[in-house]
């Protein structure tokens, strides 16, 4: 893509998703890329060819650019050849809800005194960091080493397209060379680059997240006034999303956001607000909203099964969206919790969730396709929209299940094509529209009055 030879080299520290595919980003824009993990048996499948993670079209981008990509456990070889090394190690929470930050602390660590290198901090970390950390070099002897904020903001399963065609580049620095070196290396995507301070820059990502999550639970709390209005909310959101001023992206009711960023940086956005003294309400009814939203599955069982203990119940999907195999604060892992408490026997069938889900869920089944699942199933929950589900003959689940409920978590099936197969549809937020067969027979009965 470019001349190798006019790109500068980097580091890129933590070998996850978003350091993986930074590594391997950078690498197709030319740059030599030292890229190091402290997880030793990810680093040796890394140099053997493999990828750890499931990501559309990583494996690729790594195979091509193989020979420019160096991967270690150890960080010498990054600080050797690099000026910039990018931070991209994970920032869970703590049970105080605050951003575990030990992670960071090691890699500062882990660096020399006297180093005139640049850490740029790809890892979502909160408001201030960056300033607390720059003390930190000076009080270690470490006041050669750069800072700049760069947060990130892609999208698992989608991550190398949001790599290569971002819609804005945020590069947060106070002073010094490294925020222009930053900028150099990102301006052959072209994409519009918002330079700032850097408490500003840790803003932004926070406040982008806390945002689309708060998007979200909107539109689920609409969706559950709609079950009780008679409207649909697939109806009302695509009439909101034509204003130009709301926007069509996250006003999709389902079963509450998840995934490694949202719940955790929301959170961290609430208890940074809460540690300075500020109570920000909305972040807690948008946790609050979330939470009571991955239950309401359970009372549409309830609903339509009655008691659960001895119930069969088949999840299709388990990541917490679809073109991912991350299970990090995925709604199944509520669902299937609470459907183990109510004593339903769950089946779990999800294409690539399957390894990472055994680690963390207990007491479910898991199939090998989704008509497995189904099989003898009393109800079918779609948790994941995989475009396998969509493109299911629901006439073959019919036949796979005992019962007929279909429950659909996402509002992503045809309730049509679902109904014509004879199965009880639905959604969340959604009016049951009646089926064909049955519109015909009102019509009929309206003629004959
Ligand atoms: N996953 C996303 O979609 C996404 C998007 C935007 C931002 N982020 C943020 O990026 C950061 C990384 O997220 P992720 O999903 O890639 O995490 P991840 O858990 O997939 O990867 C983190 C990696 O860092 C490694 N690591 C931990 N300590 C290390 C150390 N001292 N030295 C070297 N490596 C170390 C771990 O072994 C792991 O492989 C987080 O702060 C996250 O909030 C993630």
């Amino acid at each position: 893509m470019a001349d190798a030879g006019t790109r500068q080299p980097i580091g890129v520290i933590g070998a996850g998703y978003v350091g993986l595919v930074t590594a391997a980003g950078f690498a197709e824009l030319g740059s030599e890329v030292w890229c190091v993990d402290i997880d030793a048996e990810r680093i040796a499948r890394l140099r053997a060819g493999e990828v750890p993670i499931h990501e559309p079209g990583l494996a690729e981008l790594l195979a091509r650019n193989r020979a420019r990509l160096h991967f270690s456990t150890d960080v010498t070889g990054a600080l050797e050849h690099a000026s910039l090394l990018f931070v991209a190690v994970g920032t869970p929470s703590t049970y105080s809800g605050d951003a575990d930050l030990s992670a960071v602390h090691a890699v500062v660590a882990a660096i020399p005194p006297a180093s005139d290198r640049a850490l740029v901090m790809k890892s979502t970390v909160p408001c201030g960091t960056g300033a607390a950390l720059q003390r930190s070099f000076r009080e270690q002897g470490k006041e050669a080493l750069g800072y700049v904020s760069c947060p990130e903001f892609l999208r698992e399963g989608s991550a190398v397209e949001d790599f290569l065609h971002p819609d804005r580049v945020v590069v947060g620095a106070d002073y010094g060379w490294a925020g222009d070196a930053v900028v150099d290396l990102y301006a052959p995507l072209g994409a519009p680059i918002v330079r700032t301070d850097v408490a500003s820059a840790e803003m932004v990502k926070l406040a982008s997240n806390a945002f689309l999550a708060t998007k979200i639970s909107f539109i689920n709390e609409i969706a559950n006034v709609c079950e009780e209005t008679g409207a649909d909310v697939v109806e009302v959101a695509r009439g909101m999303g034509l204003d130009e001023r709301i926007g069509p992206k996250f006003l999709h009711a389902g079963i509450g956001y998840g995934g490694s960023c949202f719940p955790k940086d929301v959170n961290a956005l609430k208890q940074l607000a809460g540690n300075s003294g500020y109570h920000f309400q909305l972040l807690t009814a948008v946790i609050e909203v979330n939470e009571l939203q991955k239950r309401r599955v359970i009372a549409k069982l309830h609903k339509h099964l009655g008691e659960l203990p001895g119930k069969r119940v088949a999840l299709f999907g388990l990541a917490f969206k679809p073109h991912t195999d991350d299970m990090r604060e995925a709604s199944s892992l509520v669902l299937a919790a609470r459907l183990n408490a109510d004593g339903a026997r769950v089946t779990a069938y999800d294409p690539v969730a399957e390894g990472q889900a055994r680690q963390l869920v207990s007491g479910i089944s898991f199939a090998p396709s989704a008509l497995e699942a189904a099989d003898g199933a009393d109800a079918v929950v779609l948790v994941t929209e995989w475009p396998e589900f969509l493109e299911l003959d629901w006439r073959e689940v019919t036949q796979a299940m005992a019962g007929s409920l279909v429950v659909d978590g996402r509002n992503a099936l045809d309730p049509a094509a679902v109904q014509a197969a004879g199965l009880v549809y639905e959604g969340i937020g959604r009016a049951p529209r009646a089926t064909p067969d049955e519109r015909i027979r009102g019509e009929a009965s309206e003629a004959a009055r």
